[in-house]
């Protein structure tokens, strides 16, 4: 049985049968996942106190509200320094159970078992987790590494196709930038579908190669936000409600192709297109008041002194980090009214 080692974060590539813990117990599900797998998986843990909580599905459960009403339940289990919290869920519970665990007693031991694509090959792994804001998404948050991830394809089962795709956004987004092999292979739905546990592997560690270098993102780790900073922007103006998080990275990177091609030469963002679109993934972005589009781009967590930074991607499979002037980008915007 495969496991990747990630700082103090253990990722295992199964989901074993019995969980033991020495401290109490507080199991974080949503109203999605909980009805299919909550019961079954409260059997399988042995601790002296165990208690779940359910949050609401989607993303807008990822609000001050929802955290200090999980950090308020927790109190009220009385969870001590030595209690584990797990997430049960997608992204969106793995992201607040990271936040709310690193807050409890000034940070308390948290699992990750990611029952969605997306959480699988991105959001479960390399501690970063956070709430969104009227600003923008994830505004405010903190790194907290999980101590272990169990990641079992096995929940795939259940998963809305346009979940599948979405979170297939988020390897088509690593293999663009790192690895050209990974983007031919993805061409075939049949091969993926069939080698979802070796496409689930291959980005995932391609992920973790990244955060072992760079844990707090001071350069490197900006690799994995390509896509992001136009993406974050459409998720926001659809009050997280319109597109899934894969779906407005799919357009984001579009967009960011286009950047590309006017920085860089890119010149393969119709092949980028094309394999978004075989997994039905949106590509076109309609920006509807420009300047507030733009505006949203200076709040983005990788802008320092106005100077936007850009992960554009020079051909599949390398990128560069990229500073282009305002005036340019507005010029590629400009296209998308
Ligand atoms: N999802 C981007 C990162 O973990 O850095």
């Amino acid at each position: 049985m495969k496991t990747l080692n990630l700082h103090n974060s253990q990722i295992h590539f199964f989901l074993p049968d019995r969980l033991e813990s020495e401290g109490s117990v507080l199991v974080v599900s949503d109203s999605q996942v909980a009805p299919l797998y909550l019961k079954q998986f409260l059997s399988q843990i042995h601790a002296p106190q165990v208690f779940s909580y359910i949050l609401p599905s989607g993303e807008e459960s990822k609000n001050p509200k929802e955290l200090f009403s999980l950090l308020e339940y927790a109190l009220a289990c009385k969870l001590d320094r030595k209690s584990l919290m797990i997430a049960l869920g997608g992204g969106v519970v793995s992201d607040i159970v990271g936040l709310a665990s690193g807050l409890y007693m000034r940070g308390i031991d948290f699992y990750s078992i990611p029952t969605t694509l997306l959480a699988q090959v991105d959001a479960s792994v390399g501690g970063k987790c956070g709430i969104n804001s009227p600003q923008g998404k994830n505004l405010i948050g903190i790194f907290h590494q999980p101590s272990k991830v169990f990641i079992s394809p096995l929940f795939l089962s259940t998963l809305p196709p346009r979940e599948f795709n979405a979170g297939l956004a988020e390897v088509i987004k690593m293999a663009i930038c790192f690895d050209s092999s990974l983007f031919s292979s993805l061409s075939s739905p049949q091969w993926v579908k069939q080698n979802i546990e070796e496409v689930i592997y291959k980005s995932i560690s391609l992920k973790a190669h990244i955060v072992e270098q760079d844990e707090r993102e001071s350069n490197l780790r900006a690799s994995l936000n390509y896509g992001h900073t136009f993406g974050h922007i459409i998720e926001q103006e659809g009050d997280y409600k319109k597109y899934l998080h894969g779906e407005a990275v799919s357009m984001g990177m579009v967009m960011a192709n286009a950047l590309a091609t006017s920085y860089n030469g890119f010149s393969q963002n119709k092949e980028v297109i094309e394999l978004l679109q075989t997994y039905h993934l949106p590509t076109h972005y309609h920006i509807n008041h420009l300047s507030s589009f733009f505006d949203a781009l200076f709040l983005d967590k990788k802008t320092q002194n106005r100077k936007i930074k850009f992960i554009l991607p020079k051909a599949i499979g390398s990128y560069e980090f990229a500073y282009p002037q305002e005036e340019e980008i507005m010029e590629v915007l400009r296209d998308f009214v």
